[in-house]
């Protein structure tokens, strides 16, 4: 509901225009982005989102928005690289999503030396590192809310589905598909899902985990050797996010496991293919990662800060932070986040 109130709210706002204070000289900005992996399910659908919104603003302001996106493929140096390149491409400010979080400063030696701005996002940086010049932000969203929605929705199934507890021992037994080793929201995210899950009144057992770096067919592969190994004792599939929950499904499917034998499964993003699995039940649950909202805000601090305009509409938080909040996606909600596609 609230999403959709922010959402009706920014319609109603471009399609209405607005005086946004902005340096009237201006006529075109450039914002550059550079990707950590451009095939990265949920960062393809947030810059979707983001060019929708870049037209939008177009015609609201009549001031042209050349947009340069980069994809550093995995790789840091390839990234740096890319920054020094948009800023000689004449880039008011970059949007970087960093490759690797705790590698930020050349980037921000780079935009302090030439004085452009940089809004990192969805990959956080430390809070030393965000300090270091007062033009760096950060656009994301605050990773222990997911990990504790996850855990809700998992818990709830546990409790409420009388097949859930397959060996009827009362324990929960579960497995966890990690994201990257060292991504804030791999780890955040997996330490909150299995501590809401106990406080919700469920013993739980870990039997294993696995890396799968946010990856289907990688997911697929890890899930595939845990079904080996655990079999039909896994009653819980914790993925950090839903691309990883979908590979673990591929693995169920690729097994011929029957479907009332399959473990409760829950991820996070609410990517379409992820909303798909909720509507259709092979998913208990995801929690919806507000890749609009967060395209939007970075949209607004973008063009604030090309413009040198105010900041009225930035949600900014400590005067650097931009943190959208998350939302439970279930069966009985899934409806009104496909709605949003
Ligand atoms: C997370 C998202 C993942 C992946 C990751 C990349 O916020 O849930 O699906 O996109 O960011 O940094």
């Amino acid at each position: 509901m609230k999403k959709w109130i922010v959402f009706c709210a920014a319609a109603i706002f471009f399609l209405s225009g607005c005086d946004r204070e902005t340096d009237e000289t201006v006529k075109s900005i450039k914002i550059g982005v550079t990707l950590y992996d451009q095939y990265d399910t949920f960062i393809s659908e947030m810059m979707a989102s983001f060019t929708e919104y870049v037209s939008e603003l177009e015609e609201e302001t009549g001031i042209a928005i050349n947009i340069e996106v980069m994809d550093a493929s995995g790789s840091q140096s390839s990234q740096n690289d890319q920054v020094q390149n948009l800023i000689e491409k004449g880039c008011d400010v970059i949007c970087v999503n960093l490759v690797d979080r705790t590698e930020p400063t050349t980037i921000t030696d780079l935009g302090e030396k030439n004085n452009i701005p940089i809004v990192f996002f969805n990959r956080e940086l430390v809070e030393e590192d965000l300090e270091r010049w007062d033009q760096l932000y950060y656009v994301g969203a605050d990773a222990f809310e997911s990990g504790i929605m996850e855990g809700e929705i998992a818990a709830d199934a546990f409790l409420n589905d009388a097949n859930a507890d397959k060996n009827g021992d009362g324990i929960c037994q579960y497995v966890v598909l990690e994201g990257e080793a060292g991504h804030q929201d791999s780890i955040v995210r997996t330490e909150y899902s299995i501590n809401t899950i106990m406080e919700q009144g469920v013993q739980a057992e870990k039997l294993g985990y696995a890396i799968a770096n946010w990856n289907r067919a990688q997911a697929q592969t890890k899930m595939t050797s845990m079904l080996t190994q655990y079999g039909d004792a896994i009653e819980l599939v914790l993925a950090n996010n839903d691309d990883m929950a979908l590979g673990a499904i591929d693995a169920l499917k690729a097994e011929n496991i029957d479907r009332d034998d399959w473990p409760i499964i829950v991820g996070i993003d609410g990517t379409d293919v992820g909303l798909e699995a909720v509507q259709n039940g092979e998913m208990v649950g995801t929690v919806y990662n507000d890749k609009e909202g967060q395209a939007y805000q970075m949209l607004l601090l973008a063009y604030a800060l090309a413009t040198n305009g105010d900041f009225d509409d930035v949600q900014l938080q400590d005067g650097k932070y931009v943190r959208m909040p998350y939302e439970k996606v279930t069966a009985e909600t899934v409806e009104e986040f496909l709605e949003k596609e």
